[in-house]
């Protein structure tokens, strides 16, 4: 295992998670990577470490560029444990008093997670830490992804070792934005859709500090996927795009689940309605897409549909899921309804309504429930719901 050079005395020694497919309810079909960084100066320096199950692939990664005894420094910009989990074996191999590096709420966080005994050094906002040659800025970005997130800049270098922000759950031959172009976006939309969504305002707030800050940024390293070194602004501007929340005006998605194909139809003769008007929608079956897929389509979408046959009084399975899932994103500005077919109670898409209210998303209607299996007047009537949902979102 070789560490991949980065600039001039700077290395990428994180591992590669080619098999990971579900990361914490998020599928990765493409793998992950756990990105770390080793700089070489006179106080020899880790950012970040990697999930433990890959401690060995770390500490081989940095034995390939220096003797591991010979780190001074440990930066823990995020505690979550794909970032933290090596941490108390890489301290074991190189000394158990190697100073870490982190933020006020780090150090809480770490050693909640690994106990007291580590030697914390907590960073304000804006503190500067000198290496040598070089200097480290760190910057707290609270809620990018957890309350103890920080970034750290490398004044001279003009890299911004970003943490989870700017991430994509990707592994792949390409390392940079220039060697695998437009075909990374998709995954960096999946990863800010599905992590960082409900932080919007708060990465929006990140970056209009960065831009005050006006630093010279040359590459960005996430701590996922690929680094941002052709034009690192691209994502930092796509971002600022994303976290204004404006969904597109055409598009409507329609969620469902089914028994015995009822609900389905009824999806698909909304899904009819729609695109007569012209929107562009498509149904999203529960059990055929991931709900971190579908929460990717949600997110751009102005309007979604969510349907659900009644099972023993209550929701399906996955259509509960994918709400609490959902809920937890903190959707905004878009038109929701329910609909659902069912065969004596019915009360499936009441508890979609219900849960759509609670997520304070626009009701563009009661639900729509047709029972047993929809004949061509319900088909009709499932028909002029869609067209009637897309007059709305004009
Ligand atoms: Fe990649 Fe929030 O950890």
């Amino acid at each position: 295992m070789k560490a991949r050079k980065l600039a001039e005395g700077i290395y990428d020694v994180g591992a590669t998670d080619w098999n990971v497919r579900d990361f914490h309810g998020y599928s990765t079909e493409s793998g992950s990577t756990y990105n770390a960084f080793l700089i070489i100066d006179e106080k020899v320096t880790l950012i970040d470490t990697v999930k433990k199950e890959f401690t060995e692939q770390l500490m081989a990664k940095i034995a390939s560029v220096i003797d591991p005894g010979k780190i001074d420094y440990i930066i823990s910009n995020h505690t979550e444990m794909d970032h933290s989990g090596a941490l108390p074996r890489v301290l074991h191999r190189i000394g158990k008093d190697t100073p870490v590096y982190c933020s006020k709420m780090g150090q809480k966080n770490l050693s909640s997670h690994f106990g007291q005994t580590i030697n914390f050094r907590a960073v304000a906002d804006g503190e500067e830490l000198s290496l040598g040659k070089r200097t480290l800025k760190f910057f707290e970005t609270r809620m990018i992804h957890w309350p103890d997130s920080m970034v750290s800049y490398l004044i001279e270098d003009k890299i911004l070792f970003s943490s989870d922000a700017f991430g994509q759950h990707y592994a792949g031959p390409e390392r940079f934005d220039d060697q695998i172009g437009e075909a990374i976006m998709p995954h960096a939309k999946k990863y800010f859709a599905n992590i960082l969504w409900p932080y919007s305002p708060l990465i929006k707030a990140f970056l209009t500090k960065l831009k005050g800050l006006n630093l010279s940024i040359e590459m960005i390293c996430p701590d996922h996927g690929i680094y941002w070194r052709q034009n690192p602004q691209k994502i930092v501007e796509t971002y600022a795009q994303w976290c204004e929340l404006q969904p597109r005006s055409n598009k409507a998605l329609v969620v469902y689940d089914t028994m015995w194909h009822s609900t389905e139809a009824m999806a698909e003769a909304i899904v009819a309605g729609l695109t007569a008007e012209g929107m562009e929608a498509k149904p999203m079956h529960l059990r055929s897409c991931h709900r971190s897929d579908v929460v990717t389509e949600a997110f751009d979408a102005k309007a979604i549909i969510i349907g659900s046959p009644t099972l023993n009084n209550g929701l399906f399975p996955t259509v509960a899921d994918f709400l609490t899932y959902l809920k937890g994103l903190k959707p905004k500005n878009k038109l929701a309804v329910s609909f659902g077919s069912f065969g004596w109670s019915g009360e499936a898409a009441k508890l979609i309504d219900d849960e759509l209210k609670s997520m304070s998303l626009d009701i563009f209607e009661e639900p729509l429930k047709v029972q047993y299996v929809p004949d061509q007047a319900s088909l009709e009537l499932c028909y002029e719901f869609g067209r009637r949902i897309a007059q709305a979102m004009q």
